[in-house]
């Protein structure tokens, strides 16, 4: 099995590729890992990968093109780690364990343009209810569960959850370019309409969170 990983920061993975489990693993040729730095993708003279919200907010978003072309380079299923993504658990690890490519996208400062979710990757996964600063331990996580599910890794008989404030899971967010390959910006978050910009964001944090996970609603009601 390959698993591709996406970060702006590649050292954080040099223990993991190296030591214990995984470092036999990949000795044994059971296990490939790619590390592909994100900024490689930048085609600004800065090396720039993230810009201004669009319709206001803090921080900054890793934008669409570095990552459409970084993910371009590779193959099988993409994942991007993130809060907003449905709980990862041994279930999803099982049946990814059955891929021979996977990619983890692992996210910096706000995160990402809703645009990579919406049209670029297959799937969103979380590792818990709570808010790194980063992707890289998450996208580990993900992968150390997954890698030990491998054919050979380890004995069968081994085998033995900011985004929740309100209890609503973030809303989409966009950076430049406004239009990227046919994909739009919401043209809501142009209007200058503070009401209705903040009405949008409301309706797409009860869209979302009834989309990835439906059992913090259920927990409201529960509560009542
Ligand atoms: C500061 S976080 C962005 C949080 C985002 N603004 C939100 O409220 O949902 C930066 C990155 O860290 C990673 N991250 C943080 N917490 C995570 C979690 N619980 N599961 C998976 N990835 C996480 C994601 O890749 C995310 O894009």
């Amino acid at each position: 099995m390959k698993i591709n990983f996406l970060t702006l920061f590649p050292n954080y993975f040099d223990s993991f590729k190296n030591e214990s489990i995984i470092g036999k693993a990949i000795e044994k040729g059971l296990i490939e890992i790619n590390i592909v730095d994100i900024r490689d993708f930048s085609q600004n003279k800065h090396k720039k990968v993230d810009d201004q919200i669009y319709g206001g907010g803090k921080g900054m978003l890793l934008q669409i093109e570095p990552i459409d072309l970084a993910l371009q380079t590779v193959s099988g299923k993409k994942i991007i780690v993130s809060p907003q993504g449905k709980v990862f658990n041994q279930k999803l690890a099982r049946e990814l364990s059955k891929e021979k490519e996977i990619t983890l996208i692992a996210g910096r400062y706000e995160g990402f343009d809703e645009r990579i979710i919406d049209y670029l990757i297959d799937e969103e996964i979380s590792i818990g209810d709570y808010v790194l600063t980063g992707g890289e331990l998450p996208a580990m996580v993900i992968a150390d569960a997954i890698i030990r599910l491998v054919d050979g890794v380890i004995k069968e008989e081994s085998h033995t959850n900011e985004s929740f404030e309100n209890n609503l899971l973030d809303y989409p967010q966009y950076t430049r370019p406004r239009e990227y390959k046919g994909m739009k910006v919401p043209e809501v978050l142009f209007s200058g309409h503070h009401k209705n910009i903040e009405n949008w964001k409301k309706e797409k944090q009860i869209e979302k969170t009834l989309k990835n996970r439906p059992d913090i609603i259920e927990r409201i009601k529960d509560a009542k």
